[in-house]
């Protein structure tokens, strides 16, 4: 009805659709996220739900992360985080798959499970699993008092606000920010990150929301970009470390909106099977930031050109050398490698967005899918 109608209009905040308010809330909702935990000034990260478990954490033998969907790639994001910053090792599950195949936990884990919703049902099963084996479970959930927010031992909510669209944007930024503050003070704590590394990248944190916001100016050139692509019947998206979670996520966003097929690899595996499938009609996204891999990256572009494959490359404000060989690029603001997928996303959920939109989909409830999956 009428009244219904301008409510949602409201709520939308004069945006078209709840999923490109959400993604252009993305500044706000990570500064959120971050306020009063990280007073970069002061050198201080406070995270008010790890204080009890804190010592739990730091002397764990292993983290295991389960999540499904989107916040299992904030999980293998947080995967790269913790092992660089805090020495720990880390396994990253599905729930669905975690749950079912006895998996060896002692009281010695640390467990994390991610869930926007916190009413996933896997995720609360395999939270069960964990906590009958004697692990610690702290939830990363976005939804504040829900199923698994409730069945954890502690917690950090992402306080992102709600998200209505399906497709998961904001909330998985949020669930990196948190991620990233876990991990900083967990390194921090252990002694495997110096005092200056860590007051250094807590002073990069806190510039984050303004160099999303600036991330987002590269949408009018995005929706250029989908109109040439937005007919095509498959899409390739490549990145390594911090980014290949980043490619998982962008193939990701694409299938669930637009109904394109897209796969998500670590581009050095490419030449383990998806090269096959590389000729003039197919777009290959690369996240190509300036960062450790860089140079891997750029010959994995060579050889994607080489097949003739259309390139849109994401890359580190100022690169020439990738603008040189890509078809498209798109920039984003230079930032600590670790910190690099909150920004590497931000023009592949643009990207996702527009092609959904001109394809005539609904992209906020699309087909087949649900905002929580909260049976089996
Ligand atoms: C569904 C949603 C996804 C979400 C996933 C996990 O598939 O459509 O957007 O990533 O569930 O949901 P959760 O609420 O546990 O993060």
């Amino acid at each position: 009805n009428k009244l219904e109608m301008e409510l949602e209009a409201i709520e939308k905040g004069g945006y078209e659709h709840f999923m490109l308010k959400e993604i252009n809330e993305q500044p706000r909702s990570i500064a959120d996220c971050m306020r009063g935990r990280l007073d970069a000034k002061n050198g201080r990260l406070v995270l008010g739900g790890l204080r009890d478990y804190m010592n739990k954490f730091q002397n764990a033998d292993r983290i295991i992360i389960t999540a499904c969907g989107t916040s299992w790639h904030a999980g293998l994001v947080a995967e790269y985080l913790f092992e660089e910053f805090a020495r720990i090792p880390v396994e990253v599950e599905y729930a669905s798959e975690f749950r079912y195949r006895n998996p060896v936990i002692s009281d010695k884990d640390f467990v994390i499970a991610i869930s926007q919703s916190g009413e996933t049902a896997d995720t609360l099963a395999a939270i069960e699993l964990a906590k009958s084996k004697g692990a610690t479970i702290f939830g990363v959930c976005n939804v504040v008092g829900s199923s698994i927010a409730r069945a954890t031992h502690a917690g950090c909510y992402t306080h992102a606000g709600p998200e209505i669209g399906v497709a998961s944007t904001k909330a998985f930024t949020a669930q990196i920010s948190v991620l990233t503050m876990m991990a900083l003070m967990l390194g921090y704590q252990r002694g495997t990150l110096t005092e200056s590394k860590y007051i250094q990248l807590l002073n990069e944190l806190e510039g984050i929301p303004s160099k999303v916001e600036k991330a987002l100016t590269m949408n009018n050139n995005i929706e250029k970009i989908a109109a040439i692509y937005k007919d095509s019947r498959n899409f390739l998206y490549l990145g390594r470390g911090y980014n290949f979670p980043v490619a998982l996520e962008g193939a990701l966003k694409l299938k669930e909106i637009s109904y394109i097929h897209a796969e998500g690899y670590p581009a050095a595996e490419m030449k383990h099977g998806p090269i096959a499938l590389i000729d003039e009609e197919m777009p290959v996204v690369f996240i190509a930031t300036k960062d450790t891999s860089y140079e891997k990256v750029v010959s994995n572009i060579q050889e994607v050109k080489a097949r003739k494959g259309k390139i849109i490359a994401v890359v580190t404000e100022g690169d020439i050398v990738v603008r040189g060989m890509a078809d498209h690029v798109l920039e984003i603001p230079e930032t600590a490698e670790a910190f690099v997928p909150l920004l590497s996303v931000i023009p592949l959920q643009q990207l996702s967005y527009h092609i959904a939109v001109m394809r005539g989909c609904n992209v906020d409830q699309p087909r087949n899918l649900a905002k929580s999956v909260t049976v089996e």
